[in-house]
């Protein structure tokens, strides 16, 4: 939830951590803080919102220092004060520390350490001066002691004001990932913030205290046993983190996708055999045809791309396939077994509920794999095989890029099971045609940002909303509510559209908007049918429907058309609108799209 940076090398540290908390700042933006030493003495600076007011508060000072430590918080305990706001120091003064995670036992470590006066009410404080109690001369050694104590998350750096020449940086259940520049050190929370330094990285892994020094990186295990780690390179751009002239990165994130679900879907499509090939997925043919149940799990987001592949994976591969929200799967008992393969699908990769389920699931012996943006991320590392969705760098808080690659890699999935089983080549042809279109459909969606923004501007003031779809196009409505609420902060609802009448519908009165995905497939009756009854409630309607659908404009009050494409990959293409109107509602209301609130980007806590 936090983000964390720190730095050594022969720069100025102080601008370096403000830049790269900026990049980080998507982890959590209720407050921010860093530290550096120079001459034995800590400088720091703390400051409560968005890093920006940080920023200010650094153009009145020079901050000197070749090493030093940085924060940018998502608040877990205590609230949001700049005596919570991080890094915290031990009581002594000595040792300085930036944390993410949680320390669940913190009040028994509390109860050990007896009489400290504490600034603030976090746990992390705890943990500092903790360390400062093992604390001989050696902080690895402080650091290692004191970790042994720990019940909880962590990926921590430390630094002690006598000692420049060393950072120490540990991690368990929270990421942590070093660069390695020119004859300099950054470690940081992932590698965003390394982008624009190195693309030379070593990931930790959990219970791995790496001793970060001017002269070397050093790894151990939390037995003193020293680890030898693999230097990776990472192919992420840059300039791919950056707004690239677009207002926000929502609306970059947005454009970039028919570009991404290019680079998603290259070298992956095999037209002649009308079948994919996703070499990840580590599975012999034999172990493929035993495949009797797929579960997917993901969360937000990424649970509804999960449902898209529901619906794949059952029409094309015939297997049944259920849906899992990370949070509830591991407690209520799921039926595995050796032939249940379950997908572990996130843009972060470090989504605690998702990696926790995904643990779970392999304790019960299925197969588990990955289907996840971020390179290096920890559930590509846990998981014994998968596809990573190369969306890039996806900064805004609200998900886009991610979610149609992950809802092409999963159509990916089920046509390469679907034709190992029961798919003719003629279908898996035409999917595979049907996908290939997509960037230039895409392309035709986003061409009419102008007309969505007109028509948020007419949905803005309503309090409260109602996404309709059903079928391949019910997530697409789960989908379209979710951004609407999250980033414009209006009370959406998402209802398949014949559910409405069960209940739903007694909140319709006159003007009620309802945003509905009525394309034309199988189902268009169907949901002709469930329009006509909100329309008889004086619903405010707006379509979603495909190209040449003149006839809807006698139900909608307003119609976005898309291009036709066949119906599993609809979901594709019609969310791209609902992202768009989202975005305008959202910034005609003056929110701050790209960091809404009480949101983080990457949930690593439970
Ligand atoms: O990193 P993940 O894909 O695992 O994240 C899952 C959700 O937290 C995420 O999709 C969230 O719902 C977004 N804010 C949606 O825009």
């Amino acid at each position: 939830m936090c983000g964390i940076i720190g730095y050594i090398g022969n720069k100025q540290a102080a601008p370096l951590l403000l830049q790269g908390l900026r990049r980080l700042e998507y982890r959590g933006y209720d407050s921010a803080g860093l530290v550096v030493t120079d001459n034995n003495i800590f400088d720091s600076v703390k400051s409560v919102g968005k890093i920006d007011s940080l920023a200010e508060k650094l153009k009145q000072r020079e901050m000197k220092g070749h090493i030093g430590i940085a924060h940018t918080r998502w608040a877990t305990h205590g609230g949001v004060t700049i005596e919570n706001a991080h890094p915290h120091f031990s009581a002594d003064g000595s040792i300085a520390m930036v944390h993410n995670g949680i320390v669940e036992n913190y009040r028994e470590l509390k109860g050990f350490l007896g009489d400290v006066s504490y600034k603030s009410e976090t746990d992390s404080e705890v943990l500092v001066n903790l360390i400062a109690r093992f604390y001989e001369g050696d902080l690895r050694t402080a650091v290692e002691k004191a970790l042994q104590k720990v019940r909880g998350t962590y990926g921590i750096v430390v630094m002690h004001k006598d000692n420049a020449d060393c950072l120490i940086a540990a991690r368990m259940g929270s990421p942590l990932v070093i660069g390695i520049g020119d004859g300099e050190y950054y470690l940081a929370s992932d590698a965003t913030p390394l982008l624009a330094h190195t693309n030379q990285v070593v990931f930790l892994n959990d219970g791995e205290i790496a001793e970060v020094c001017r002269s070397g990186i050093q790894t151990y295990n939390l037995k003193n046993e020293q680890i030898v780690k693999c230097v990776e390179q990472i192919d992420w751009d840059d300039a791919k983190a950056e707004k690239q002239g677009y207002d926000h990165f929502m609306l970059k994130e947005i454009h970039d996708q028919p570009t991404v679900y290019e680079d998603a879907i290259r070298g992956r499509i095999d037209l002649e055999d009308g079948t994919a090939h996703l070499g990840g997925l580590n599975m012999t043919p034999e172990q493929m045809n035993k495949v009797d149940r797929i579960i997917l799990i993901a969360c937000g987001t990424a649970s509804y791309a999960a449902m898209i592949g529901k619906y794949a994976f059952e029409r094309l591969a015939g297997i049944p396939t259920e849906v899992d929200v990370a949070s509830e799967f591991r407690y209520r008992d799921p039926i595995i077994n050796e032939n249940t393969l379950v997908f572990g699908i996130s843009q972060s990769g470090e989504t605690a509920d998702t990696l926790a389920a995904l643990r779970e699931a392999k304790r019960k012996g299925a197969f588990i794999r990955g289907i996840v943006n971020v390179v290096g991320s920890t559930i590509a590392r846990e998981t014994d095989g998968g596809t990573y969705i190369h969306a890039g760098p996806e900064l805004a808080v609200a998900s886009t890029k991610a979610y149609t690659n992950m809802a092409a890699i999963l159509l990916l999935y089920a046509l390469q099971f679907g034709r190992s089983r029961r798919l003719s080549i003629a279908t898996g042809q035409r999917i595979c045609k049907a996908l290939l279109e997509i960037p230039e459909k895409m392309g035709k969606v986003l061409e009419q940002k102008d007309k969505i923004k007109e028509i948020a501007l007419k949905y803005k003031d309503y309090k409260n909303c109602f996404f309709l779809g059903r079928g391949v196009n019910y997530p697409v409505a789960r989908e379209g509510a979710l951004k609407l609420k999250e980033i414009s902060y209006i009370h959406s609802e998402s209802y398949p559209g014949g559910e409405l009448k069960h209940g739903p519908i007694a909140l319709l009165s006159a003007g009620f908007p309802v945003i509905a995905i009525i394309t034309k497939n199988q189902l268009y009756d169907k949901m002709w049918s469930n329009l006509e009854e909100v329309k008889a409630r004086g619903a405010r309607v707006l379509a979603i429907t495909t190209e040449g659908d003149e006839k809807v404009k006698e139900l909608a009050d307003d119609v976005i058309y898309v291009p036709e494409t066949m119906e599993l990959v609809e979901p594709i293409l019609n969310t791209v609108p609902l992202q768009l109107l989202a975005y305008y509602v959202a910034v005609s209301l003056n929110r701050d799209v790209d960091r809404p609130r009480n949101l983080a980007k990457s949930v690593t806590v439970e």
